[in-house]
């Protein structure tokens, strides 16, 4: 994206764990469930995630190309009950990063429906500087992708990305996301119209990633 952190509670009930690939007929409109990988969990934001995020999502590294996000704990704290509150609407879904032996989220990876019936969708993701290069962000988005294809539904995932963003379009590229276009002065940060990098994947374009990976791990 352009990843937003716009805000506007109440803490969410135990969430089922489920794997995505077999979640088929989830209702994550009633609960966010709870997605894990190697390392890595994937669940609801909660209202208690506002102070680690405060503290990791607010740096200039990391806001240098996204949407500025909130600057106080109260922001936060609005932020993720809006977003509690668009789940349950339908139209959007943030998943808290949370590695192994951390009890709060470091990151997070958001999803939101360009269509009222979420066949196309728009996803961003932001990690604490500390993560990055840590592999955390691959295994997270590769749970997030197959959530969206397999469970919400979604036919196509998109991401914007600034262009002078390199860790942002390396990391799509990596994931197998293609470049289908530039977007001319299309998002304004700290006073300056920048040029987005159009990403988008299909689901063909996942396994195709998968076969690449494959071949270079033989
Ligand atoms: C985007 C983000 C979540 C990715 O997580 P990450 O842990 O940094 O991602 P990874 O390290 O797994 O992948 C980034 C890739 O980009 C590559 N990269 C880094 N700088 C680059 C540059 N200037 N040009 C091209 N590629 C670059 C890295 O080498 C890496 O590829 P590799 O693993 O093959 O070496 C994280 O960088 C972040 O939170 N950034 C700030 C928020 C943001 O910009 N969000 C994206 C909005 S689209």
């Amino acid at each position: 994206m352009a990843t937003h952190l716009s805000a506007d509670a109440q803490r969410e009930p135990a969430a089922p764990m489920v794997n995505a690939r077999e979640a088929v007929s989830s209702d994550w409109r009633a609960t966010l469930p709870v997605l894990k990988a190697k390392g890595i969990t994937l669940r609801e934001l909660r209202v208690s995630d506002a102070a680690s995020l405060l503290a990791l999502l607010t740096t200039e590294e990391v806001t240098r190309f996204i949407s500025p996000p909130p600057t106080t704990l109260e922001g936060f704290e609005r932020f993720i009950q809006w977003a509690q509150r668009e789940r349950k609407n339908g139209r959007y879904i943030c998943f808290a990063v949370v590695p192994d032996g951390y009890d709060t989220a470091v990151g997070l990876f958001q999803v939101r429906q360009l269509d009222p019936m979420f066949g196309t969708a728009e996803w961003g993701f932001a990690l604490g500087a500390a993560f990055w290069g840590s592999g955390l962000f691959v295994s997270g988005a590769e749970l997030v992708i197959d959530f969206a294809f397999n469970v919400i539904g979604a036919y196509r995932l998109e991401a914007r990305a600034a262009v002078e963003n390199g860790r942002g379009n390396g990391a799509l590229r990596k994931l197998g996301a293609v470049q289908e276009g530039i977007l001319r002065k299309s998002f304004l940060r700290n006073g300056r119209y920048l040029d987005q990098s159009l990403w988008a994947i299909l689901p063909e374009d996942r396994y195709r990633s998968k076969a690449v990976w494959g071949a270079k791990i033989s």
